[in-house]
């Protein structure tokens, strides 16, 4: 059974290697067919309760402790300043009721299936089963991002040639295991259930821990992964009716944010300022986050639902197509890419030679949005 498990998903894995030869970088699909194979073929990720996974960076200690860098000390201070305690800063005492409808945990046009005939014969009950089962999914990809950014701050933390980002790192290692607690808090007592990890998400997390450049895992976690983040859960903030979700996203999302700013603060300052990177250093750079972008774009499939709920009502491809068009995978790529395209930019990956890539997909529009990031003095205050 799980060979004929494997060999389907071979078969469906081909869409992802056409999109990692989309580059034509090989170093960079040879970077990816490891985790690909791992996450999408064997679902390493769904044979027991824990994966070990090797992570070979190297940790970089600084015996001159040369603190210069202004812009990452105010994030700093404005971490330390902006801590929380989930414990006694969130009211948890309230109980969820899935079935109330004067409290949507999400809008209609949020559930993947709602034009679909066969979604809309579904009883009052079973609609209101399948809203809280996609916003279960939904939390626990973000409670599985989150473990990914936990370890994914500790390794930066160590490697970081700067001090003044280990400092900062380390305040982001607190914030991240914050957020796996509060998720997976809010997923266990509120929402009473929790998904396994999206085999798409897997490859991106076991491609970004085993790579052993720290400015790639720091590429990979800090611009697009927390980008995803800050868009979804503002997605999420916005749609819900449900206060405690609003409330916790609300001070999960001021975190991000910073989270994002040191991406682009560090990053401009090793590819940018410092020009630390070569020219094929650098081609590689733009054609992982082009890669990173189309898995991003194209792969969160949520086959856990399909699995569950409609897998005898129509074919995993036919699913993927639902998926793909939902109005709600539309929603989280638009509020996606208004956020990653202009900080792709601003660390100086979005090249002449990579552009016309964004552009086919739709997706340079973006360029020049805001920085959605940035923080003003109250941006950076915990809301109330
Ligand atoms: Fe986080
Ligand atoms: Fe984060």
């Amino acid at each position: 059974m799980r060979l004929r498990r494997a060999i389907t998903n071979l078969v469906e894995t081909g869409p992802l290697l056409k999109e990692g030869m989309a580059s034509g970088n090989l170093k960079v699909l040879a970077n990816l067919l490891g985790p690909a194979f791992r996450g999408l073929i064997m679902e390493t990720q769904k044979n027991g309760p824990h994966t070990r996974m090797p992570v070979g960076n190297t940790a970089l200690f600084d015996w001159e402790y040369r603190q210069d860098k202004e812009q990452l000390q105010r994030l700093y201070e404005a971490a330390k300043r902006d801590q929380w305690n989930a414990t006694t800063d969130i009211d948890w005492t309230g109980q969820i009721d899935p079935y109330d409808p004067n409290v949507m945990l999400l809008p209609n046009d949020y559930l993947i299936m709602q034009d679909h005939p066969a979604f809309k014969s579904l009883s009052k009950k079973e609609m209101a089963t399948q809203r809280h089962a996609i916003l279960t999914w939904l939390l626990s990809q973000f409670l599985h991002g989150e473990q990914g950014a936990l370890y994914a701050a500790a390794q930066v933390t160590s490697a970081v040639p700067w001090m003044d980002a280990k400092l900062y790192g380390s305040t982001q290692v607190v914030d991240e295991g914050r957020h796996v607690e509060v998720f997976h808090r809010y997923l266990t007592e509120k929402l009473e259930r929790l998904y396994t990890i999206d085999d798409n998400l897997y490859v991106i997390i076991d491609a970004l821990m085993r790579d052993s450049r720290w400015d790639m895992k720091f590429l990979g976690m800090q611009i697009m992964i927390e980008g995803l983040a800050l868009g979804s859960f503002a997605t999420i903030r916005a749609a819900t009716d449900e206060p405690l979700l609003k409330n916790m996203l609300g001070y999960v999302i001021a975190d991000e944010a910073r989270h994002v700013q040191f991406g682009v603060v560090a990053l401009r300052d090793w590819y940018v300022q410092n020009d630390a990177l070569s020219e094929r250093e650098r081609r590689e750079r733009e054609d992982w986050v082009f890669e990173l972008t189309l898995l991003m774009r194209n792969r969160f499939l949520a086959h856990e639902i399909y699995d569950e709920y409609w897998a005898h009502a129509m074919s995993r491809k036919a699913w993927d197509k639902l998926v793909l068009g939902s109005g709600l995978m539309k929603l989280f790529r638009r509020t996606m890419f208004k956020r990653v395209i202009p900080n792709i930019k601003r660390i100086g990956l979005l090249s002449d030679r990579v552009r016309p890539r964004y552009a086919a997909l739709g997706i340079l529009q973006y360029e020049n949005e805001r920085d959605a990031t940035r923080m003003s003095p109250a941006d950076m205050l915990v809301p109330a």
